[in-house]
């Protein structure tokens, strides 16, 4: 019988070599430093030690120790020895103990996450936490047992091929050990083969999505005792590059969001708890599909998505720059994700790099090796497709988008640029180019700090309310487009990139629908719980928006109920029917309550009417968030901000204004302003944004309200010509 014993506890943590602590698994050494900002977080060596004496075996068995995860890399000695090393920061490992065990033993791990140019990730807009930060476990298993070595393997494969008109299914499952034979059970059927047995399965009890996440159990057992076993499910999936994603023959959009793992405090270090606690958010949302980003997740996560029926995108951390040294790196973490979780039936796709031209060209050896990384994972998984999350800037017909079987793009168009409309202005072209290619929308979103509200929304103002504005907007995008195979919201929690500091925090990335300690949901939460979520119920906007500097004050409802009616101070002011989105206006004197009622749903709010705008609804205080000019304000047949990029770019006298401030603008986010205009790409679709957004996206720490000001005022003294 096989025996898994936890390895968790009296681990002895040195820094430095010198001072030690003694610590439990999970753990990580950034959940402080990595979250704070500055992006000063330690990166270097640590190291865990622990002593143990022999785990009683009996003859012949084999002590192996597993490593769920340590990032970025680990080398691990026993007594003395060298036991195992590996690169990669989020798959699971092992190593056989047994001919090294003495009857008291050290073990040591060094752990690395220091920068270098052969793992990834390397850059990326996340904290690359350094630690053992997943469980360790002891496994004892008799002379005879399953592969436990080689890419950190289950042992046991399932492959289901369902005949959908027949409601049958063939199930093919192989296994590897080192015995002679091997008994395969299968809904109540067992096989005696050497590795491999073939079950058919009648009258098929389909694994269904959210509806019926049903998964069957397929178990091997080896004459000596050591036995493996996996859920499985049958499902079949189909994606049309027109009609979009298909579940056992019927119409099934994937709508969902992206998440990161990591909590405020926490860092990755998570048990099991965690992931539960995460999985209940995504369940009220009613998300239909995860991308788990930008690595491989505990096993816990996917397993949870198979019992809850999620439909999942997963992927490695070949993100934003290439690395010539990190092929075999990313090939072995892609290998390693395949091997460990091929038998998810949650999992419909293997992502195979994010954004990777965001800070590379498209070379040639960058196409080669997706090339390799595509057709390796064909060659293990012939049953999902492959696919790439691109950067907004990589021309529709560059060459490396076809390399995967489906092509998803990062759009943040309304955000750090540009304007919301440009998201469906893009996706309508590509598909019109390319009808024949699958598309798919894998990232959009919005920073919001709820502390900061306004009733006259901006984009780049990190209100709640302007997150608001530009998810109704994209709701309504991604709902009128089937053709997008799959949409995932960037993200439904902030996560820790300790490089930002923006929106009124340090080192955090605000898009999520709900804050990084995982529980606070902000408002656009529920646009999405009300447009997917079958649960009824229904949500007043601006809670935390109190202070209201007006006579009449605009409230938000969302719900998924047909009409809602508003309440103020108990008497009724106005019922509307409608669908997600319910808007209403209101006379506001006093402090007021607001209630929001339909059926047995109801919500609440208090706010009152002030004089004066409070300033802390406001990002940085007055003024951070640039007072633009509207449109009255400009000079008709001259030039100003409100231009394109690319028609300030053509004339003398703007473009001398205009290529100065992009310089400064550049050199501010540590980018070479020669790089952006040697990067065609991006300079193509800047040309295209108005000048303005461009501005916004630069930040009002690097061209100020009153810089603005100046150079609208110089373009606007250049005429245009004609
Ligand atoms: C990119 C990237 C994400 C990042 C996001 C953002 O698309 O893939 O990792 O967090 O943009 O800027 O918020």
């Amino acid at each position: 019988m096989r025996k898994v014993v936890a390895f968790n506890d009296n681990w002895n943590f040195s820094k430095n070599g010198v001072d030690t602590v003694s610590v439990s698994i999970p753990h990580t050494w950034n959940n402080i430093d990595g979250q704070d900002g500055g992006n000063d977080y330690y990166r270097g060596t640590c190291t865990y030690t622990k002593n143990f004496s022999k785990p009683e075996i009996n003859d012949g068995e084999r002590v192996f120790i597993e490593f769920r995860g340590a990032a970025m890399s680990a080398k691990a000695s026993l007594n003395g020895k060298e036991l195992v090393s590996h690169r990669g920061g989020y798959s699971t490992f092992r190593a056989d103990m047994t001919d090294i065990l003495e009857a008291e033993n050290v073990l040591i791990v060094e752990v690395d996450n220091s920068a270098n140019n052969a793992v990834y990730p390397q850059m990326a807009d996340f904290t690359f936490y350094g630690g053992i930060y997943r469980d360790v476990n002891l496994i004892i298993v008799p002379e005879e047992h399953f592969e436990l070595l080689k890419d950190g393997t289950p042992g046991i494969k399932v492959t289901s091929k369902v005949d959908l008109k027949n409601k049958k299914a063939v199930v093919t499952v192989e296994t590897w050990h080192n015995g002679k034979e091997v008994l395969i059970t299968v809904n109540d059927e067992t096989k005696k083969v050497p590795d491999k047995a073939e079950f058919e399965i009648e009258n098929v009890h389909l694994w269904d999505g959210l509806d019926d996440p049903y998964l069957y159990t397929a178990k091997a057992c080896l004459s000596g005792g050591d036995c493996v076993s996996t859920k499985f499910g049958v499902r079949d999936f189909e994606i049309d590059s027109e009609k979009g994603f298909f579940l056992n023959g019927r119409s099934y959009p994937l709508r969902g969001v992206s998440r990161h793992q990591d909590r405020i405090g926490l860092g990755n270090a998570l048990t099991k708890k965690e992931h539960e606690e995460d999985m209940d958010v995504v369940l009220e949302l009613g998300a239909n599909t995860l991308r788990l980003a930008h690595y491989q997740h505990a096993q816990e996560f996917y397993d949870l998505c198979d019992e809850k029926g999620l439909i999942v995108w997963a992927e490695i951390p070949y993100i934003t720059k290439h690395m010539s040294e990190g092929k075999e790196n990313a090939k072995s973490q892609m290998k390693e994700l395949i091997t460990q979780c091929y038998n998810h039936p949650s999992i419909v796709c293997w992502g195979l790099s994010n954004e990777i031209t965001a800070s590379s060209p498209v070379t040639d050896e960058l196409l080669s090796d997706h090339k390799e990384l595509n057709d390796m994972c064909h060659k293990m998984d012939s049953t999902r497709p492959t696919v790439m999350a691109h950067a907004f800037m990589l021309e529709k017909d560059s060459p490396l988008i076809p390399i995967a079987d489906i092509a998803s793009y990062n759009l943040y168009f309304g955000w750090y640029l540009g304007e919301l409309e440009q998201n469906e202005e893009f996706f309508d072209e590509y598909h019109k180019m390319f009808p024949d290619r699958v598309i798919g929308f894998s990232e959009y979103g919005a920073d919001a700090n709820s502390r900061f509200h306004s009733s006259k929304p901006e984009q780049g103002d990190y209100t709640e309310e302007y997150q608001c504005l530009y998810h109704e907007h994209i709701l309504k995008c991604i709902e009128e487009r089937p053709y997008l195979w799959a949409t995932h919201v960037w993200n439904l929690f902030d996560f820790a990139a300790d490089g930002r500091d923006e929106g009124g925090k340090k080192g955090e990335n605000q898009k999520g629908l709900v804050e990084f300690d995982h529980k606070t949901k902000k408002d656009a939460f529920y646009l999405y719980k009300a447009a997917w979520s079958k649960n009824p119920f229904v949500h007043v906007c601006g809670k935390k928006y109190v202070d209201r500097a007006e006579d009449k004050t605009k409230v938000k409802v969302y719900s998924n109920c047909e009409s809602v009616s508003l309440m103020v101070d108990g008497k009724l002011v106005d019922t509307k029917s409608g669908k997600t989105v319910f808007e209403f206006e209101i006379d506001i004197t006093g402090e007021h309550r607001i209630e929001a009622l339909s059926g047995d749903c109801r919500d609440e709010m208090t706010i009152k009417h002030v004089n004066e705008s409070n300033s802390e609804y406001i990002f940085g205080g007055s003024g951070n968030v640039v007072n633009w000019f509207d449109k009255e304000d400009i000079k008709a047949g001259f030039f100003s901000i409100k231009d394109t990029f690319g028609d300030l770019m053509k004339n003398p006298g703007t473009a001398a204004i205009v290529g100065k401030i992009m310089a400064k603008a550049s050199a501010s986010r540590g980018e070479v302003a020669e790089g952006t205009k040697d990067n065609k790409a991006l300079m193509q679709m800047m040309a295209g944004l108005s000048f303005e957004s461009l501005l916004k996206k630069a930040g009002a720490n690097v061209i100020s309200p009153d810089q603005v000001k100046s150079i609208n005022d110089a373009l606007q003294n250049i005429p245009k010509e004609g």
